[in-house]
């Protein structure tokens, strides 16, 4: 029998979007991994350093893939020691141990490392300038990584949503249902992406793998639109399958979602007005190519729970 290309993979963050996504994924790989260990925050805290050290030296990875962080965008500007410790000082941690061990670590960071100030889509070696604490927080992190220099890919992604966890897709399914009327940002440009497609994506990334590329690389959706033409996306798709599928109807339609500006809708953090991200580098050295968004959340509705 050939041996797996993963002895034991250390996965953190498993009641997340991705974890949870990148858990399921893996369990229908069997032969990529020998054994696979899942920490949730309760069985490590990543914001405790000794913590860290003590749970890598404990597990011996020969694979980290650490999809926890601290995502609370806004309330991250009121955060940010704890925003730094789990985004910034984490990744650096896991980094060490992964190194000191001759391990290898997939890590995740985003669109929001940008400005967003840019006409057309960003490459990966584009200036970061974040806007926000999350970040500056998330590219903190990155930097601690780099600066340990061991076989490691980070992965940006952007807007991930799904039908497993709180995300945009649920919170606008819950106000079309309470609302007749929705009010959407429409000035900011990026590419929703799935917790499915960035599983799907990052295990076939595995597979090809040998630890000589590390580095930085995009991993989002293809295409790409605003809020407002995500959330018009969903209330459309939701119409197209409510009746088959006998879900309650929506109150609000989608000629009922208003187009509006970033100024209307105050946030505390500052985001990014464009963030579309190119994936040429992630199909050029890993012929790994994510679907359209579209595509995406059809994928995403048929995996929806009863509405
Ligand atoms: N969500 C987005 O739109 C988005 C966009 C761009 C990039 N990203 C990046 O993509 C990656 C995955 O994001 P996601 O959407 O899956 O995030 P998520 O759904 O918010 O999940 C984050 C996970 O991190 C865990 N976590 C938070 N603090 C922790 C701590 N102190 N110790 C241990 N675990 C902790 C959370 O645990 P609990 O379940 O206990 O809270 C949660 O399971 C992250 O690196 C994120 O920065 C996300």
């Amino acid at each position: 029998m050939q041996s797996p290309h993963y002895k034991k993979i250390l996965l953190t963050g498993v009641n997340g979007q991705v974890g949870h996504a990148l858990q399921q994924a893996l369990a229908k790989q069997p032969a990529l991994f020998g054994e696979l260990v899942c920490l949730d925050r309760n069985k490590l805290d990543l914001s405790n350093p000794q913590a860290i050290r003590g749970a890598v030296q404990a597990i011996q990875p020969d694979l980290i893939i650490n999809p926890a962080a601290y995502t609370a965008v806004d309330k991250a500007e009121s955060e940010p020691d704890l925003a730094y410790a789990i985004n910034a000082i984490a990744p650096g941690v896991l980094a060490e141990e992964a190194a000191k061990l001759g391990a290898k670590l997939i890590h995740f960071s985003t669109d929001y490392v940008y400005a967003g100030n840019k006409v057309g889509a960003y490459v990966e070696n584009d200036a970061t300038a974040p806007l926000s604490v999350y970040g500056k927080s998330k590219l903190a992190g990155e930097e601690a990584i780099r600066s340990v220099g061991l076989p490691s890919l980070i992965f940006r992604t952007s807007w991930v949503y799904g039908a497993y966890g709180k995300n945009f897709l649920h919170t606008i399914l819950r106000l079309a249902k309470e609302r007749e009327q929705l009010r959407i940002v429409a000035d900011q440009v990026g590419a929703p992406t799935s917790s499915l497609c960035i599983a799907q994506a990052v295990l076939q990334v595995l597979a090809r793998w040998d630890g000589e590329r590390s580095g930085v690389y995009h991993l989002v959706n293809a295409g790409h639109t605003t809020w407002h033409g995500f959330a018009t996306a969903i209330v459309d798709a939701y119409a197209q399958l409510q009746l088959t599928h006998h879900w309650q109807p929506l109150k609000a339609l989608v000629a009922n979602i208003e187009a509006i500006t970033t100024a209307d809708y105050p946030t505390p953090a500052v985001r990014p007005a464009n963030s579309y991200l190119d994936c040429t580098k992630l199909s050029a050295d890993f012929s790994v190519q994510l679907p359209d968004w579209r595509e995406a959340l059809m994928a995403e509705f048929q995996a929806l729970p009863n509405q």
